[in-house]
């Protein structure tokens, strides 16, 4: 970290402030169970404090945060003196870290062979100490600051998870057993739409909501509350002896009936810790629980002894944090983008800010809805989150940090890209310009142009901005009409190029009528409906001339989708662009026709693997026309399951439940008997 400090006056300066920001964000953190900024924001700050000190030292003084870890414990529980200390965990925050921490084991052992070490994931919830004597539940508290902690004893017992007795007969007469109380994320999820609800406050976050749970004076609440723990260590251990190696210190306290975390490995050398890392990292998603990095432990105890303690964390063990998945930055603006049907966007303009793994600096604001329920303003500080592939999205305001100058987000009342009205729809605003609307416009050709539509290749976003700032192109209609020589002047085309999207373009005019509807952009008009509407019309001129109430006649047209239909073909200049994409010779056929009436009328299929004489697409097409229902998921109901090469668990659950299964050959042999040219 550099510094970046002119003097040692503004060092002392910087470190009164920030001793004074991190004792206000310990006391919501530990004794409040209130926190109003992410973990790796409190990081960011305890970070810079520690490197101001080194580098000033005389500046440390005792109530420095640095100096002592921890909240202190709530005066109503009564206090528990530890008789081993609570440690906590140094941190890696990357392979550099973690290559650091496995030299120095190496170098302090003596060793130059592979260390061995038990891996678990870093649980996100409280640390506990459970006392248990000639195998029973005698007392547990809190970590509090590492030498006492809060009796939570009476909380502790309402937990089903943990036995009040232990199983077995060989444990030690007094065993203290260590582990974190959390709450699994499907039950943190029932308690917060619980509290929805009933209109109370929610929690932030699954550990907040287990540290508040177990800090309730009344056990009545803990016990309705979903806690569980994973014990991951032992302290006291008097009157009998376990094991040499922590792995199997684990497995004893697994046979007591403790739970211990199932993902716990033990492996040899870095490599394998990083291999594990990486595995874990790619599970995270799918645990029923949330962690925030991996503890890794010498797994031989007499190593551990060997390598000891240094202040408030073991020489033994580390804990890998995974990047950070929230940070706080500032919203610079709010701008309102206008999207293909004309519905305006409130879009987040934020400071960059790395979070992760990615510099984000948009995110959407969705709708006027959320920016109330957000209560958000323009120079606030706020939470983006951005977890696993997640489209990164603010997740909240800081509202303890929002500045005098802050301003309100003005929704606009005409269109930012045409200045049409707008109108409202709910919690959503939309243009009325239409096609005349340039943004409108620009998104309806490229949903057009887009593979599932036309398909023409080749032309993409910038492509299409271009044609459309330099009026080569006002209407879907236009691009039929486009030279080479016009194409070859936009930037980043050449004569080659051009011709190869003239020729795209060309190819398009030939298509099914099925891509035809969708392509048309009809609100809530997908795939599956552009297939169901031309199946029922066969022609377009029909599906144009058709009422609201006879489009509700075809499968899946409900009232609305119905309205939305009727109204797109009222409108005078839609009506206009298709007689011109018709006059260019575009022609949306039906394919081959079915024999008699529909041979898989009334009949749900599914489809998996990989097809060789079409695509999936193009397969779920075919059983449309056929009369199927394609469904996504095999259930006692399927008709038939339609396996291509490589089927997996489909192919499985359809033998189990006795779904008659078709396999490529057999199907075109079946469409052979159905279908005519
Ligand atoms: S071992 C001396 N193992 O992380 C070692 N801790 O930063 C003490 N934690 O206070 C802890 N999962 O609350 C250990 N598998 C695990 C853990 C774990 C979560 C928490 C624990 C501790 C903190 C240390």
């Amino acid at each position: 970290m550099t510094l970046d400090i002119s003097s040692p006056e503004q060092a002392e300066q910087e470190i009164v402030q920030l001793r004074q920001q991190i004792s206000h964000h310990n006391h919501r953190y530990y004794v409040l169970d209130e926190p109003d900024i992410p973990d790796a924001e409190y990081d960011r700050l305890y970070a810079r404090l520690k490197a101001l000190e080194s580098a000033f030292p005389h500046l440390i003084t005792d109530d420095s945060p640095t100096q002592r870890v921890g909240g202190a414990p709530l005066k109503a529980f009564g206090q528990v003196r530890h008789e081993l200390p609570m440690l906590s965990l140094d941190n890696a925050f990357n392979e550099e870290d973690q290559a650091d921490f496995n030299r120095k084991i190496q170098e302090r052992l003596d060793r130059t062979t592979e260390i061995e070490y038990a891996c678990e994931p870093k649980l996100d919830g409280i640390a506990v100490s459970l006392l248990y004597e000639d195998g029973r539940f005698i007392r547990a508290a809190t970590r509090g600051d590492g030498t006492a902690g809060e009796d939570i004893t009476q909380n502790i017992r309402t937990i089903s998870a943990i036995p009040l007795r232990l199983s077995s007969d060989d444990w030690p007469r007094r065993l203290e057993v260590r582990g974190e109380v959390y709450m699994p994320s499907a039950g943190f999820a029932q308690l917060n739409q619980r509290a929805k609800a009933r209109g109370e406050k929610l929690f932030v976050n699954p550990r907040n909501a287990a540290a508040g749970s177990l800090r309730q004076l009344d056990s009545r609440i803990t016990a309705r509350r979903p806690l569980t723990i994973y014990c991951y260590g032992v302290g006291i251990v008097e009157g009998g002896a376990l094991p040499g190696k922590h792995s199997e210190i684990l497995a004893c306290l697994g046979k007591w009936g403790l739970r211990v975390c199932p993902e716990l490995k033990v492996v040899k050398g870095l490599a394998a810790c990083e291999q594990y890392y990486q595995a874990m990292v790619e599970k995270r998603a799918n645990l029923p629980y949330e962690i925030d990095g991996i503890v890794y432990k010498v797994n031989a105890i007499a190593e551990q002894q060997t390598l000891g303690f240094i202040s408030r964390a073991p020489r033994w063990a580390i804990a890998r944090k995974f990047p950070a998945q929230e940070a706080v930055t500032t919203l610079v603006n709010v701008e309102f983008q206008v999207g293909r049907t004309g519905a305006i966007t409130p879009v987040a303009r934020l400071q960059p800010v790395f979070v992760g793994g990615v510099t984000v600096s948009n995110a959407t604001l969705h709708n006027m809805d959320e920016i109330q329920r957000l209560d958000i303003k323009i120079g606030d500080s706020v939470v983006i989150l951005r977890a696993g592939d997640v489209i990164p999205k603010v997740s909240r305001v800081i509202h303890s940090m929002r500045p005098d100058d802050a301003r309100a987000i003005e929704f606009p009342d005409r269109c930012p890209a045409c200045d049409s009205q707008l109108e409202r729809e709910e919690t959503t605003l939309r243009c009325t310009g239409g096609l005349f609307c340039a943004a409108q416009r620009k998104e309806a050709i490229k949903h057009f142009a887009s593979r599932k539509a036309m398909d023409i290749d080749g032309l993409g976003e910038k492509l299409v901005e271009q044609l459309v700032d330099r009026q080569l192109v006002a209407t879907v209609a236009d691009l039929f009409s486009l030279s080479v020589d016009q194409v070859a002047c936009l930037e980043r085309m050449g004569e080659k190029s051009a011709e190869n999207l003239i020729n795209a373009v060309d190819r398009s005019r030939k298509t099914t009528l099925p891509r035809f509807i969708y392509a048309l952009g009809i609100r809530e008009v997908g795939e599956s409906t552009a297939q169901a509407l031309a199946a029922h019309y066969q022609d377009l001129h029909q599906l144009m001339a058709a009422s609201a109430e006879d489009l509700q006649t075809v499968d899946d047209v409900g009232p609305v989708v119905a309205g939305h239909i009727d109204k797109f073909f009222q409108q005078e200049h839609n009506r206009e662009v298709i007689e011109a994409l018709l006059a260019k010779g575009v022609e949306g056929t039906v394919e081959a026709t079915v024999v008699g009436e529909q041979p898989l009328a009334g009949q749900t299929w599914v489809l998996t693997g990989t097809l060789h004489t079409m695509s999936r697409d193009e397969g779920k097409a075919l059983l449309q026309r056929l009369g199927a229902k394609v469904s996504g998921s095999i259930s006692a109901k399927t008709s038939a399951l339609l396996a291509g090469e490589k089927a997996g668990s489909k192919l499985a659950k359809a033998s189990k439940l006795g779904v008659r299964i078709v396999t490529e050959d057999d199907f075109t042999r079946m469409q052979q008997e159905w279908v005519t040219d």
